[in-house]
């Protein structure tokens, strides 16, 4: 290693986040040299650190506070974990996804199931701002996807979301790099039925990305087709019904009221304010949506991981399903939703 580093470089050395060693810098807790616009720091003061100043972050008597199911699940240390909650199937973990996912255990989740900051599309979530530039987004992306792929099942699959509005061009940075990291699996388009902002130079968005990836080129991930069948329209139903190239008209019905395998597509309404579903996350997904991935991509009594919790849409989806799930989530107001809504929903 060389002899001095810059924030990034730390970053990756201590397997934390540069916002999380600026926040040590700015703590006195690793001493470093202002750079220009970066700090740099020194190999023998993040050595002093990894061996010492570690063990003043976070609170050690937690490790006390977990119950079995942490201890045997997860194995976490206590470092970087603000607080953790047990509840029902599930684990919820306040903290930084950066130094929260080094501690979870290898191959471990059937799915992985992300919704991160998009990048300075909410201006007003601190959250969503917390990069200085588009490059520095991508290496915080491209350091939390690997360490998702390092807990994901060889099977399993691990799905982004992501959105192309007016500011947000940064997604396709991102599909481009983390399809060099893992293999592209497939992109599935939430259709949110109806546009989202006031665009004037173009059509209206209306629709976010999923991008899917799996482990390797010849990893073979579970997927149930089976899982997710829409209705049929009443006149679809009317017209298959009438045409008389179907002799079987019993056998018929039956496969009509089966529904139709989803395509990846997937047309689910956002959530309006006056929705009941509405927790006051500004970016909450609607529980039919992940009902949908979740339900294909995992069967009953697998793992689901979401790292940016939010207001806990894809635990109360998961433990409803009858999946195991972790849930991890920087801010404690949206940790209290989450609670809320699974205490709710059970
Ligand atoms: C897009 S929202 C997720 C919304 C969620 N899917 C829902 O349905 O409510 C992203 C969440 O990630 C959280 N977050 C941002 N940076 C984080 C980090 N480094 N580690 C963990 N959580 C983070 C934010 O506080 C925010 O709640």
């Amino acid at each position: 290693m060389q002899k001095s580093l810059t924030t990034a470089e730390a970053a990756r050395f201590l397997k934390v986040s540069p916002e999380r060693v600026r926040e040590l810098i700015r703590q006195k807790r690793l001493s470093a040299e202002k750079c220009g616009r970066d700090w740099v720091i020194q190999k023998s003061a993040l050595n002093l650190f990894a061996e010492h100043g570690r063990k003043q972050v976070g609170r050690p008597s937690l490790l006390n506070t977990l119950g079995d199911t942490a201890r045997r699940e997860n194995a976490i240390r206590p470092q970087g974990i603000r607080a953790v909650h047990t509840v029902g199937d599930g684990m919820i973990y306040r903290g930084d996804a950066l130094d929260i996912l080094p501690h979870l255990p290898s191959s471990h989740y059937q799915a992985i199931l992300a919704d991160p900051p998009y990048f300075q599309v909410l201006r007003n979530e601190r959250w969503d701002n917390a990069w200085q530039s588009p490059e520095e987004y991508l290496e915080w992306t491209v350091t939390w996807v690997r360490q998702a792929k390092r807990v994901l099942k060889n099977d399993g699959l691990l799905l982004i979301f992501g959105q192309l509005g007016k500011r947000e061009h940064i997604w396709l940075h991102t599909c481009s790099l983390l399809a060099q990291e893992m293999q592209f699996h497939d992109m599935i388009i939430w259709d949110r039925a109806v546009g989202y902002n006031e665009r004037r130079d173009s059509f209206t968005p209306q629709y976010e990305m999923i991008l899917v990836l799996r482990q390797s080129s010849d990893a073979k991930p579970y997927f149930n087709k089976e899982a997710v069948r829409l209705p049929y329209s009443v006149e679809r139903i009317q017209i298959y019904q009438q045409d008389k190239r179907y002799k079987d008209t019993r056998a018929r019905a039956r496969h009509l009221s089966m529904g139709k395998y989803a395509t990846n597509i997937l047309r689910v309404p956002s959530l309006k304010g006056v929705s009941k579903e509405k927790a006051g996350h500004p970016s909450q997904k609607p529980v039919q949506l992940i009902q949908h991935l979740i339900s294909a991509s995992t069967r009953v009594g697998d793992a689901v991981l979401d790292p940016f919790l939010g207001s806990g849409t894809t635990a109360v989806v998961a433990q409803s399903l009858g999946r195991r799930w972790t849930g991890i989530e920087l801010q404690a107001q949206y940790v209290r939703t989450a609670r809320k809504r699974l205490a709710e929903s059970s």
